[in-house]
């Protein structure tokens, strides 16, 4: 383990790993992942990806657990995510298996990276495709590099587990309805740092409603929304959302809980009949909200200043079986022999 890391301190930020995985794709064909501790890309001017914004990206955790093993949380899921974000961008889509094995290679190459048990702190990997054919017309790359960059970072909640106030944004559009908004791909966050950068200066985060009537909530900045209603488990259905693993595990979740799940279109004035409501991803697992301010209207909902118990009980569900806490029934972690 590194001894000159302090994890706790170490924030969402890249700590610049011993080794990166690679794997190229060229006359068809993927080459085997292999480890480099070259950080650095030579990349022809014209690559398609730097030229059309031809790339997607994943984001994963591993996790050392209660018991000294690293558990690898739902791989499978972002290596098939991927695929479709690959299929969206009309890139050749990483094959599972591939995904799979450059994960673990980065993990088994980086192992003093990984955070110990009890600091909060994970071992991230950013998975990437890029298409690197150079071309000036206009159209796809036939090249593409798959890379896996490791980073151990900090927990999302360095302190108590708390609450964030929300901005409802009008003014920026995150995915057009039938656009790339349920793909991973750089152009989507590049086009939202406008609204997501003015609210973090304000100390908040944001709400993007659907870009065809601005009536519905699609996403809060970097994540999906979740709602409680009574005893409903409320979750937006949407074509230009990105399908979130970490909602996906939490509705797996609420339903043993005992909570009727429904994923359907929620209408921003829906708020005032939640009684607690949050962003969820793999950064934080949960976010909850206090506040959703909609400035243009004059409106705040409110939900208190601590976090509320079901998503309280939630957040506390899924990071048990992150952490080797609690039995993993649904065969989400991958454990690393180490
Ligand atoms: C736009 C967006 N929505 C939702 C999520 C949450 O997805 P996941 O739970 O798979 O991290 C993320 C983060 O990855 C995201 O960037």
């Amino acid at each position: 383990m590194k001894q000159d890391i302090d994890w706790s301190k170490l924030g969402f930020h890249y700590t610049e790993p011993d080794y990166i995985v690679r794997a190229g794709y060229h006359d068809g064909v993927w080459e085997e992942p292999y480890a480099t501790k070259d950080k650095f890309l030579h990349l022809h001017v014209s690559a398609t990806c730097l030229q059309y914004g031809q790339e997607a990206f994943e984001g994963l955790k591993a996790f050392r657990g209660v018991d000294g093993k690293i558990r690898i949380f739902r791989w499978r899921d972002n290596a098939r995510r991927m695929a479709q974000s690959a299929k969206g961008l009309f890139m050749a889509p990483v094959p599972e298996e591939l995904f799979g094995k450059a994960i673990r290679l980065a993990l088994e190459k980086n192992l003093d990276f990984v955070p110990p048990y009890g600091t909060g702190a994970t071992l991230y990997f950013r998975p990437l495709l890029i298409g690197t054919t150079p071309r000036l017309g206009v159209g796809p790359g036939r090249d593409f590099e798959f890379i896996v960059i490791p980073s151990p970072i900090g927990p999302y909640y360095p302190g108590k587990f708390h609450c964030t106030t929300f901005i409802v944004n009008r003014y920026v559009d995150r995915a057009a309805p039938y656009g790339t908004g349920q793909f991973k791909v750089g152009g989507n966050y590049a086009s939202s740092f406008r609204a997501t950068e003015a609210a973090h200066a304000m100390g908040c985060d944001c709400i993007f409603l659907d870009a065809k009537q601005h009536k519905f909530i699609d996403e809060c900045s970097a994540a999906n929304f979740i709602g409680i209603k009574g005893n409903e488990y409320l979750t937006p259905k949407s074509s230009a959302i990105l399908p979130s693993i970490t909602n996906d595990s939490l509705m797996t979740l609420a339903k043993e809980m005992g909570l009727k799940v429904t994923r359907r279109r929620i209408r921003l004035e829906e708020l005032a009949d939640m009684s607690e409501a949050a962003a969820c991803g793999t950064a934080a697992v949960i976010s909850p909200m206090n506040k959703v301010v909609d400035t243009e209207k004059g409106v705040t909902y409110s939900f208190g200043d601590e976090p509320g118990p079901v998503l309280s009980q939630l957040y506390h569900m899924l990071k048990d079986i992150q952490y080797g806490r609690s039995e993993d029934t649904h065969g989400w972690c991958e454990i690393v022999n180490n």
